[in-house]
């Protein structure tokens, strides 16, 4: 290709095409290259998220919950239901047409934007010091073509970490794709790792019907969440969700055969257990992926653990070559990954323009986290133990669902909402949620965060009743030790 783009993006997901629809929105001149295929062989935008990840696992867990809701909790309303039944396979279709809805969708938005489009693997290829553009060479299927540009902005994302003696086969060893595209609810479903993938994925198919045991190496639970969150959180999927969880456990072996697959593991008291399913998923966490992008020739540094090395701005050793997303430091998020995308694609346009950017650094405290079981589970910033560990003295103010006019119509009073605020400035320093709705509720609290609020300025807002918000207000109430309908 004979044109010189001003920016080449490598990687089509959440953080690649965001990237590209911002750097065309700045007036440069973007080509984005991808190497997905779906499973019908055909090239597919939106990477991870869109095709095996955030939108079909969200389009299951809703008709998973929709089938579960009819069957178990409809009757508590008067409402008589028989004979309910599910039809997996159009439950699959559906969650297939919403993300072919979307993958092509970001196809019209690249000519919308005026991105152009390439499909194939990216190899960015060694160069002069005294070059100032870098040639990418990009393979689709042995045709290469090599493409041009300025500054190249790498974002290809990650991939599972697999377990070395249980090769995923996507029949009986399931990844996160094979989890995604289950024909029938299996009797037993094993999940290895007790994540946020194992949680998602074992609750879409407990709700079908499956009995799902999870098994998770580290002592604790959900380790990264508050902890008091995550002691509620065991007890409700315990109490109501059914999933069986297993902590400190450790895998000898992972058999299979034509019927099933039988693991060898070791409990938290060291006794030999045996644990056999028709399906075992293996979600034990992902990996930055960064094969055939030719760093061993090109000199792109990795760190330690693997992922792309880059600073706050996203600049890689590399003059011009940014990287963004799962496959850089930092929370492995859809939003984060993007963020960072809009992020570089500014400060570039600051350096062709000589424009000012607004946007140049994404503050990972104020990344949101969800979860979306059932309950779901949100934070934003510190949570109890890491201020504790850091020396910050606090005040907490926390509010219950079940004491919610809202909540109580909706039938969902499980859970509680925490606020943490500075003890001597009242700033907030973190928010946990653990209940109904609260992937939305986390919202307010982020945006609080982002503007630096006080549990008062929050308590000073007024809330619409009856709303599940009123428990964000009363949990501010009572960081000054007012709630008023507790
Ligand atoms: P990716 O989305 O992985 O995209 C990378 C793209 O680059 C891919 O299309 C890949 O084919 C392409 N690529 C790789 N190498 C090359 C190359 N050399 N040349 C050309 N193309 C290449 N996050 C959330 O925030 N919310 C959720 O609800 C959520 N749910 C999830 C559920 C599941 C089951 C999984 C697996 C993940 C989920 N995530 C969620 C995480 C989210 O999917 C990732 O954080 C996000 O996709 C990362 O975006 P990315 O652009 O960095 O990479
Ligand atoms: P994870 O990091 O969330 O969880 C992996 C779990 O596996 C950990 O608890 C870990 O201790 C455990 N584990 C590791 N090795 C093990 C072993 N040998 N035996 C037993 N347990 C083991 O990773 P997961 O669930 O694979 O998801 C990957 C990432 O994808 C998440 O961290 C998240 O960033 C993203 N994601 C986000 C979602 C969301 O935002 N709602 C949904 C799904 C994924």
């Amino acid at each position: 290709m004979s044109e010189t783009f001003d920016v080449a993006v490598i990687g089509a997901g959440p953080g690649g095409y965001v990237a590209a629809i911002r750097c065309a929105q700045l007036g440069l001149n973007t080509i984005c290259i991808d190497e997905w295929k779906n499973p019908k062989g055909k090239a597919s935008l939106g990477g991870t998220c869109l095709n095996v990840g955030c939108i079909p696992s969200k389009a299951l867990l809703e008709s998973s919950e929709n089938y579960h809701h009819t069957k178990h909790k409809l009757s508590a309303h008067g409402i008589t239901t028989e004979n309910v039944s599910v039809d997996v396979p159009v439950m699959i279709a559906r969650k297939d047409k919403i993300v072919t809805t979307f993958t092509t969708g970001i196809a019209s938005l690249f000519k919308k934007n005026k991105v152009k489009s390439m499909h194939g693997k990216g190899t960015l290829l060694k160069r002069e010091a005294s070059a100032t553009t870098w040639q990418i060479k990009v393979d689709d299927s042995g045709n290469t073509e090599t493409v041009q540009a300025k500054h190249v902005i790498i974002a290809t994302g990650s991939v599972p970490r697999s377990l070395p003696f249980a090769p995923i086969d996507n029949d009986r060893i399931l990844d996160n794709a094979g989890a995604l595209a289950l024909t029938e609810a299996p009797n037993r479903l094993g999940v290895i790792g007790a994540g946020v993938i194992g949680l998602e994925m074992g609750s879409v198919w407990r709700r079908l019907g499956a009995e799902v045991t999870i098994l998770e190496a580290m002592p604790g639970f959900l380790m990264a969440a508050d902890e008091q969150v995550a002691k509620e959180a065991k007890s409700l999927f315990a109490k109501e969700s059914g999933l069986q969880i297993n902590t400190g456990i450790s895998i000898k072996s992972i058999k299979t055969s034509k019927n099933n697959v039988v693991v060898n593991y070791s409990d938290s008291s060291n006794q030999e257990q045996i644990l056999e399913v028709d399906k075992l998923i293996i979600a034990i966490g992902r990996i930055p992926n960064t094969t055939g992008l030719g760093f061993k020739d090109n000199g792109l540094l990795l760190d330690e653990r693997g992922f792309i090395a880059v600073d706050q701005y996203c600049r890689t050793n590399l003059t011009n070559v940014y990287a963004v997303g799962d496959v850089v430091r930092g929370p492995m998020l859809a939003h984060k990954a993007s963020e960072e995308g809009v992020a570089v694609a500014e400060m570039i346009m600051h350096f062709e323009k000589g424009r000012v950017s607004e946007n140049e650094t994404v503050d990972f405290n104020i990344i949101p986290w969800v979860i979306y079981t059932a309950p779901e589970i949100a934070w934003v910033g510190k949570n109890e133990q890491e201020l504790k560990a850091a020396g910050i003295t606090y005040k907490a103010g926390q509010f219950p669902f079940i004491a919610n006019g809202r909540a109580r119509a909706m039938g969902e009073t499980s859970g509680f909402i925490k606020i943490l605020a500075d003890e001597k400035t009242d700033r907030v320093l973190g928010v946990h949620m653990i209940g109904p709705h609260v992937s939305e509720l986390i919202s307010e609290a982020v945006m609080a965060m982002k503007f630096s609020a006080s549990s008062e300025d929050i308590a000073c807002i007024v809330h619409a009743h009856p709303s599940l918000s009123e428990v964000f207000h009363e949990a501010a109430l009572g960081v000054d030790k007012r709630a008023l309908h507790i």
